[in-house]
This record gives C-alpha cells, structure tokens and sequence, in this order.
C-alpha cells in the first residue's frame, strides 16, 4: 500500500512512514491544542508538492481561518485558492444551506453533511482532505449505536473518494472516542504542564496495518508552524 508523507516535520516517523494514501485519520485534541493547525499545515505542505487539497469547516467561515493562518504562520490561502491549489468548503456553502442551528434536526444536518462532501470530492477530486472538525456535528445524536453508525457512513463517503484525509475531533462527551474507533489512524494531541511550562504533546495511538512509534513527544508551535521533537515532553532538560 503507498504511503503519504503529512509534511508535518518529525510525524511521518511517529506513523511509521506516513499515512495511507485513501486512508482516514483522525487527530484528537481539546480546545486549543492545535488541531487546526495541524490541519492546515498537511494541506498546505501537500500544496507545496502539487497535491491538491480541500478544506471542510463545520464551525467556521473560511474567511476567518484563512485570517488566521496567514496571521500566524503567514500561510497564503487566499493564493493556493486563486490558484486552484485548494478548495474550501464552509458552513455557509450555498449546497449546504445549513447554518448550523439548534433549529435543525441534527440527523438531518449530517445527511446534508454527507451530500454536500460526496458532491465536492466529486467535483474538486483532491489529494488530500481536512475536516475540521467533527464532533459538534454528532454531539446531538443520542444513541450511541446510531453515532458510530453515522459516523461509519461519513467515513465511507470519504474512503471512497481516493483522498488522504485528515480529520479533527474535540474531546467532548465521549464523542471524540466513537468517532476514533472507525479511523485508520488516531492521534492525539495535547497540552502538558511541566513544572512552570506548558509543553504540546503528541502520540499515535494507533495506525491500522502499520507500526507506530510508541512514545509520547512535543509538539511545537512556532512561526515556522508545527514540529514534532524528538524528545518526551515529561522529562526535565
Ligand atoms: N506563530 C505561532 N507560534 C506559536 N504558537 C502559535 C502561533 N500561531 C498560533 N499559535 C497558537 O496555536 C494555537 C491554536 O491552535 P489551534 O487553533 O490549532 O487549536 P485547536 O485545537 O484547533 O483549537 P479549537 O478547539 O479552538 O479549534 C493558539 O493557542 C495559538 O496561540
Ligand atoms: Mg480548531
């Protein structure tokens, strides 16, 4: 199976080589850890090696996010865009007509949800894929049986598509785990004190079909966007 370098620095190692090219990855973070960047950072070094991407925001604008990663990496996704480099995919997209509101019924909304990504990998035919993120969208949904199978149908619409995806989850009322049991990849990322700092950390915590590196390490954020050290965030130095 051909493997997918992320682009991120020092993480293709954790996976044991890279993705899975098709596969789905999921990178598990509360608020704040770095998802998002994450994200951005796989779509726009894919960029850079002529890889085609697509940018799904359930919560956001475009707009907004394009702000911000251009304010704190200076990431230009308003040129990758113009160039046709990538496309996004927001909550105020005309197919999806969908402001996310208490006022719609949330199997609906994933329905729609489930449309509109079959009709935009249709149409755009990427490489590569972020979802950012996933978890407010099943929140609503009470059964846990009901929530993993959705979640498996949202999963196979992007299997079927030839992407390398990746997707983001919060942590939130056990959520973010269901949606991890039907990934081919889990990562997780987090935010760990350390006498007076406050350090990223990151792990793999499983990658279907693959070896993995069995340790936690740092994850830095920086101008230059992120890198994943060498070094456990738990030991002094
Ligand atoms: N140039 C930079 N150097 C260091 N850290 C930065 C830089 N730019 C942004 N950050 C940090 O990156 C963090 C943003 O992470 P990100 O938005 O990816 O988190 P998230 O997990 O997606 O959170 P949320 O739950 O809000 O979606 C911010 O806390 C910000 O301080
Ligand atoms: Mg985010």
């Amino acid at each position: 199976m051909e493997r997918v370098g992320t682009g991120i620095p020092g993480y293709d190692e954790l996976l044991g080589g890279g993705f899975f090219k098709g596969s789905v990855n999921v990178v598990i973070g509360g608020t704040g850890t770095g998802k998002t960047v994450f994200g951005g950072e796989f779509i726009h070094e894919g960029a850079k090696h002529g890889k085609k991407g697509m940018v799904v925001l359930t919560s956001e604008e475009t707009e907004y996010i394009r702000r911000e990663w251009y304010t704190s990496f200076g990431w230009d996704f308003w040129k990758l865009e113009e160039e046709g480099d990538v496309t996004f995919v927001d909550i105020a997209d005309p197919d999806l007509r969908l402001q996310k509101t208490v006022e719609i019924a949330p199997d609906e909304l994933i329905k729609s949800f489930k449309k509109l990504l079959e009709n935009k990998i249709k149409t755009v035919n990427p490489d590569l894929i972020f979802i950012d993120s996933l978890e407010a969208l099943f929140l609503a949904i009470d059964s846990k049986y009901r929530l993993k199978s959705m979640v498996d149908d949202v999963f196979n619409v992007l299997r079927e598509a030839a992407a390398t995806c990746i997707v983001a989850t919060g942590v939130i009322y056990g959520v973010d785990e269901i949606i991890a049991y039907s990934a081919d990849s889990i990562t997780n990322i987090g935010m760990v004190r350390v006498g007076n700092n406050i350090q990223r950390s990151i792990h793999v915590a499983k990658h279907r079909g693959s070896a993995i590196v069995n340790q936690v390490r740092v994850l830095q954020l920086s101008d230059n966007g992120i890198d994943v050290l060498s070094q456990s965030p738990y030991l002094e130095f």
